[in-house]
């Protein structure tokens, strides 16, 4: 089914929390996220001038150096050219194809034009774990799918999505894709399609930026080298991570939230075992729980980025002054709600 396109491609996304099971993900082991609507990814597609080419415009990269800023910008280049080409050749695409098979034939594809002006407006933070890749990988795709008049279903947008993480993350489990696409908490193992999580009680976050930014990619492709070199040494652990969000899985449909609090600290110190948290990670978990969290992690790839506190309504303000006093840069609150 096709709509007539718009002159204005309009499409945005939600930023993102992993609740537990980061890393172990990658090795087959199940996940939690969570969206966080509290900042968002908008993205527009419109026709470019004639000979323009695709041109992308970023805002909301203050705080960047130039070639932190270029660096960036390249990458936001090479989303929408992959976004371009897929959508322009989907047939060139072997790996979607899957989620492709029923749509092709029911739609005629539109010519995709060479001539294109991508305006990117996000509130998601760049590089701090809070998924602003994925969700620019899904708004784009809505934007260039309503630009088009294109009907595309969630499992295909995420699955498109999933090709541009690899620019940004180069081997990603897909989590993040995933809880961004679908808008909801998600039980997530790679490979295994999407399970939504039902949420017994609602579970209430502070999510604080440690201030530093942590490379994804650096930091996932450190650990397999560690990984490979001693699976004996690394396995376990991972396979205990994986426990963990199984019996996170438990509390959370049932409601305990002071037991997800304390899967949340073993979780942690799994996470800082495997070397991926840092100093200013560790302050801000300690920091959460001495203020009266009911648990704190770091959350998403780690040595960088955010932790994570679950907190009560009454501790909110505690906590909160706490992180900000331990070194935070800023402090989000997001609830996922109990449905
Ligand atoms: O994008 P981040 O920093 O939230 O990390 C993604 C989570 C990892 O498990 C570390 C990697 C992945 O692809 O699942």
């Amino acid at each position: 089914m096709t709509n007539p396109p718009s002159k204005i491609g309009r499409g945005s996304a939600p930023g993102k929390v992993i609740l537990c099971g980061e890393h172990a993900v990658v090795y087959g082991q199940p996940a939690i996220a969570a969206p966080v609507n509290r900042v968002q990814a908008n993205v527009t597609v419109r026709a470019g001038e004639s000979g323009s080419g695709l041109q992308v415009v970023s805002r909301n990269l203050q705080g960047f150096s130039i070639a932190e800023r270029q660096r960036i910008q390249q990458r936001l280049w090479a989303v929408a050219a992959t976004v371009q080409e897929m959508l322009g050749g989907l047939h060139h695409w072997p790996p979607l194809g899957d989620v492709m098979a029923d749509w092709q034939p029911l739609q005629v594809m539109p010519k995709m034009p060479t001539n294109l002006l991508i305006e990117i407006d996000s509130s998601v933070p760049v590089e701090r774990g809070l998924g602003s890749g994925a969700a620019i990988g899904v708004a784009m795709m809505r934007a260039f799918a309503d630009f088009l008049g294109l009907q595309l279903t969630t499992e295909q947008i995420s699955a498109m999505a999933f090709e541009t993480e690899k620019l940004h993350h180069g081997t990603p489990s897909g989590i993040d894709n995933t809880v961004v696409a679908y808008n909801q908490p998600v039980w997530f193992v790679r490979g295994h399609g999407v399970e939504r999580l039902r949420v017994g009680a609602d579970l209430r976050l502070l999510i604080a930026d440690s201030g530093t930014r942590g490379s994804t990619a650096t930091v996932v492709g450190d650990l397999r080298q560690r990984h490979d070199a001693a699976p004996a040494t690394y396995d376990p652990l991972l396979q205990t991570i994986g426990d963990i969000a199984v019996s996170c899985r438990g509390a959370i449909e049932a409601g305990d939230v002071g037991k997800v609090g304390g899967l949340f600290d073993r979780n942690h110190v799994l996470l800082q075992r495997l070397d991926l948290s840092n100093d200013s990670l560790d302050r801000l978990v300690a920091a959460a729980k001495a203020a009266g969290a009911l648990g704190a992690k770091l959350s998403g790839a780690g040595r960088g980025g955010n932790m994570i506190a679950l907190i009560t309504p009454e501790r909110e303000a505690a906590v909160r002054d706490a992180l900000l006093a331990a070194g935070a840069n800023a402090v989000i609150g997001t609830v996922v709600a109990a449905g």
